[in-house]
């Protein structure tokens, strides 16, 4: 399924965000090989940090990091975007910077070298100065106009949930004649603390990534491609291929994965694209363009919802042994065993707020008239 994503044609809308995963030349051209329509780099700037040890926190379902970026020096990118394109392939290079014009000067370093495109990191859940430039749409349109104004390639603006103006911020960024913008990073975060020795897992905040923060990347994206006319591409806890046509259903034109190939390696990307293809083949789908922003319609604003009398109904299948979610979520004590057994919804009760049908694992439970 390919798409046409800031005029770069990509074979599949699957892009593999900036994270240590790209951090050279060698781990670019392995994630090109995984089968991407386009890989990113981990972010470059002006004078590298150490890492910090430990840097990255797993709690089965969701990562915290506080990496800071590549610490390879900008003119060894020359070298490593040499190497990342020897078999072919899209390279984005991500560039991070306090100022336009240092920000700028990274951007033309990285056009000469090769990128194809260039992303900006304006926005880091880590330490403070960056988060602050997230949020300011006139710094946004600042930082975005130096590069846009000195590179030929496409420039793309990397947004954070942290700012709460987000469709403002995506609207500087259009007018200061970026591309397109991708949402979002990495959220701040503390993972958890260690109850026993008073640590939390970390020794300082972090971004907060992986499958628990689809729901924010999901929202993001809708929001943003609800209010401006700009291509999105949608990042955060994409882990399968249905969560990839979750955010092109919501408008997105292509999509990014990191912490999915973190946790699984690059095989799990080369499986995310194979079953996008497989489900798009059997459909005779060919382009994003096809079903990109279908779930719009579906999507209301508060005011525009109708109540419509709804209520849970039971279906004739079985129960799960000894399973009673339904009856012991039922805020409104609608749901409740009779004589035999079988689980009854009262319908004078029952107020249709629909949970129980999500809790019911045996699908026994539905909304209806
Ligand atoms: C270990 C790690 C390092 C990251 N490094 C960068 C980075 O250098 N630049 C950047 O823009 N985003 C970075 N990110 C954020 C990801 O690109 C992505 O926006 C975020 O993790 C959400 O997507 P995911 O849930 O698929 O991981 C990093 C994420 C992780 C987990």
């Amino acid at each position: 399924m390919k798409t046409n994503f800031l005029g770069l044609p990509l074979k599949n809308p699957v892009i593999i965000a900036a994270g240590p995963w790209n951090r050279d030349g060698e781990n670019i051209r392995k994630s090109l090989a995984s089968g991407a329509g386009a890989v990113i780099t981990e972010t470059i700037i002006s004078e590298p940090n150490l890492d910090a040890r430990p840097r990255i926190a797993y709690n089965g379902s969701g990562a915290q990091n506080i990496r800071l970026y590549s610490d390879v020096q900008i003119e060894g990118w020359e070298r490593e975007i040499e190497i990342a394109k020897q078999d072919g392939g899209l390279v984005i290079a991500s560039v991070s910077a306090h100022t336009p014009s240092e920000l700028a000067y990274l951007a033309v370093k990285m056009e000469k070298y090769g990128a194809d495109a260039i992303e900006l990191g304006l926005s880091t859940p880590m330490g403070g100065a960056l988060e602050v430039i997230a949020s300011d749409p006139e710094e946004v349109y600042n930082m975005t106009r130096c590069v846009v104004e000195n590179v030929k390639i496409p420039v793309i603006v990397k947004l954070s949930q942290n700012a709460s103006n987000l469709s403002t911020v995506a609207k500087a960024v259009k007018r200061a004649g970026g591309s397109g913008v991708s949402a979002i990073n990495a959220i701040r975060c503390i993972l958890g603390v260690d109850i026993e020795t008073n640590k939390p897992l970390l020794p300082t905040y972090g971004g907060y990534s992986g499958v628990p923060i689809k729901p924010l990347g999901l929202a993001s994206v809708a929001t943003i491609v609800q209010s401006v006319d700009i291509p999105v591409c949608g990042i955060g806890g994409i882990d399968s291929y249905e969560n990839v046509l979750e955010y092109i259903l919501l408008g997105a034109s292509a999509v990014q994965v990191g912490t999915s190939l973190l946790i699984n390696g690059r095989s799990h990307i080369t499986k995310i694209i194979h079953d996008l293809e497989r489900w798009a083949e059997e459909r005779g789908i060919t382009d994003v363009d096809d079903i990109k922003g279908k779930a719009l319609d579906n999507l209301k604003s508060f005011e525009e919802i109708k109540i419509e009398p709804l209520y849970s109904h039971v279906k004739d299948i079985d129960c799960i042994p000894g399973c009673n979610k339904c009856i012991n979520s039922c805020m409104y004590e609608a749901i409740y065993r009779n004589e035999d057994g079988e689980i009854v919804v009262d319908p004078n009760l029952c107020t249709g707020c629909g949970l129980c049908t999500f809790l019911c694992d045996a699908r026994k439970l539905y909304l209806g008239w």
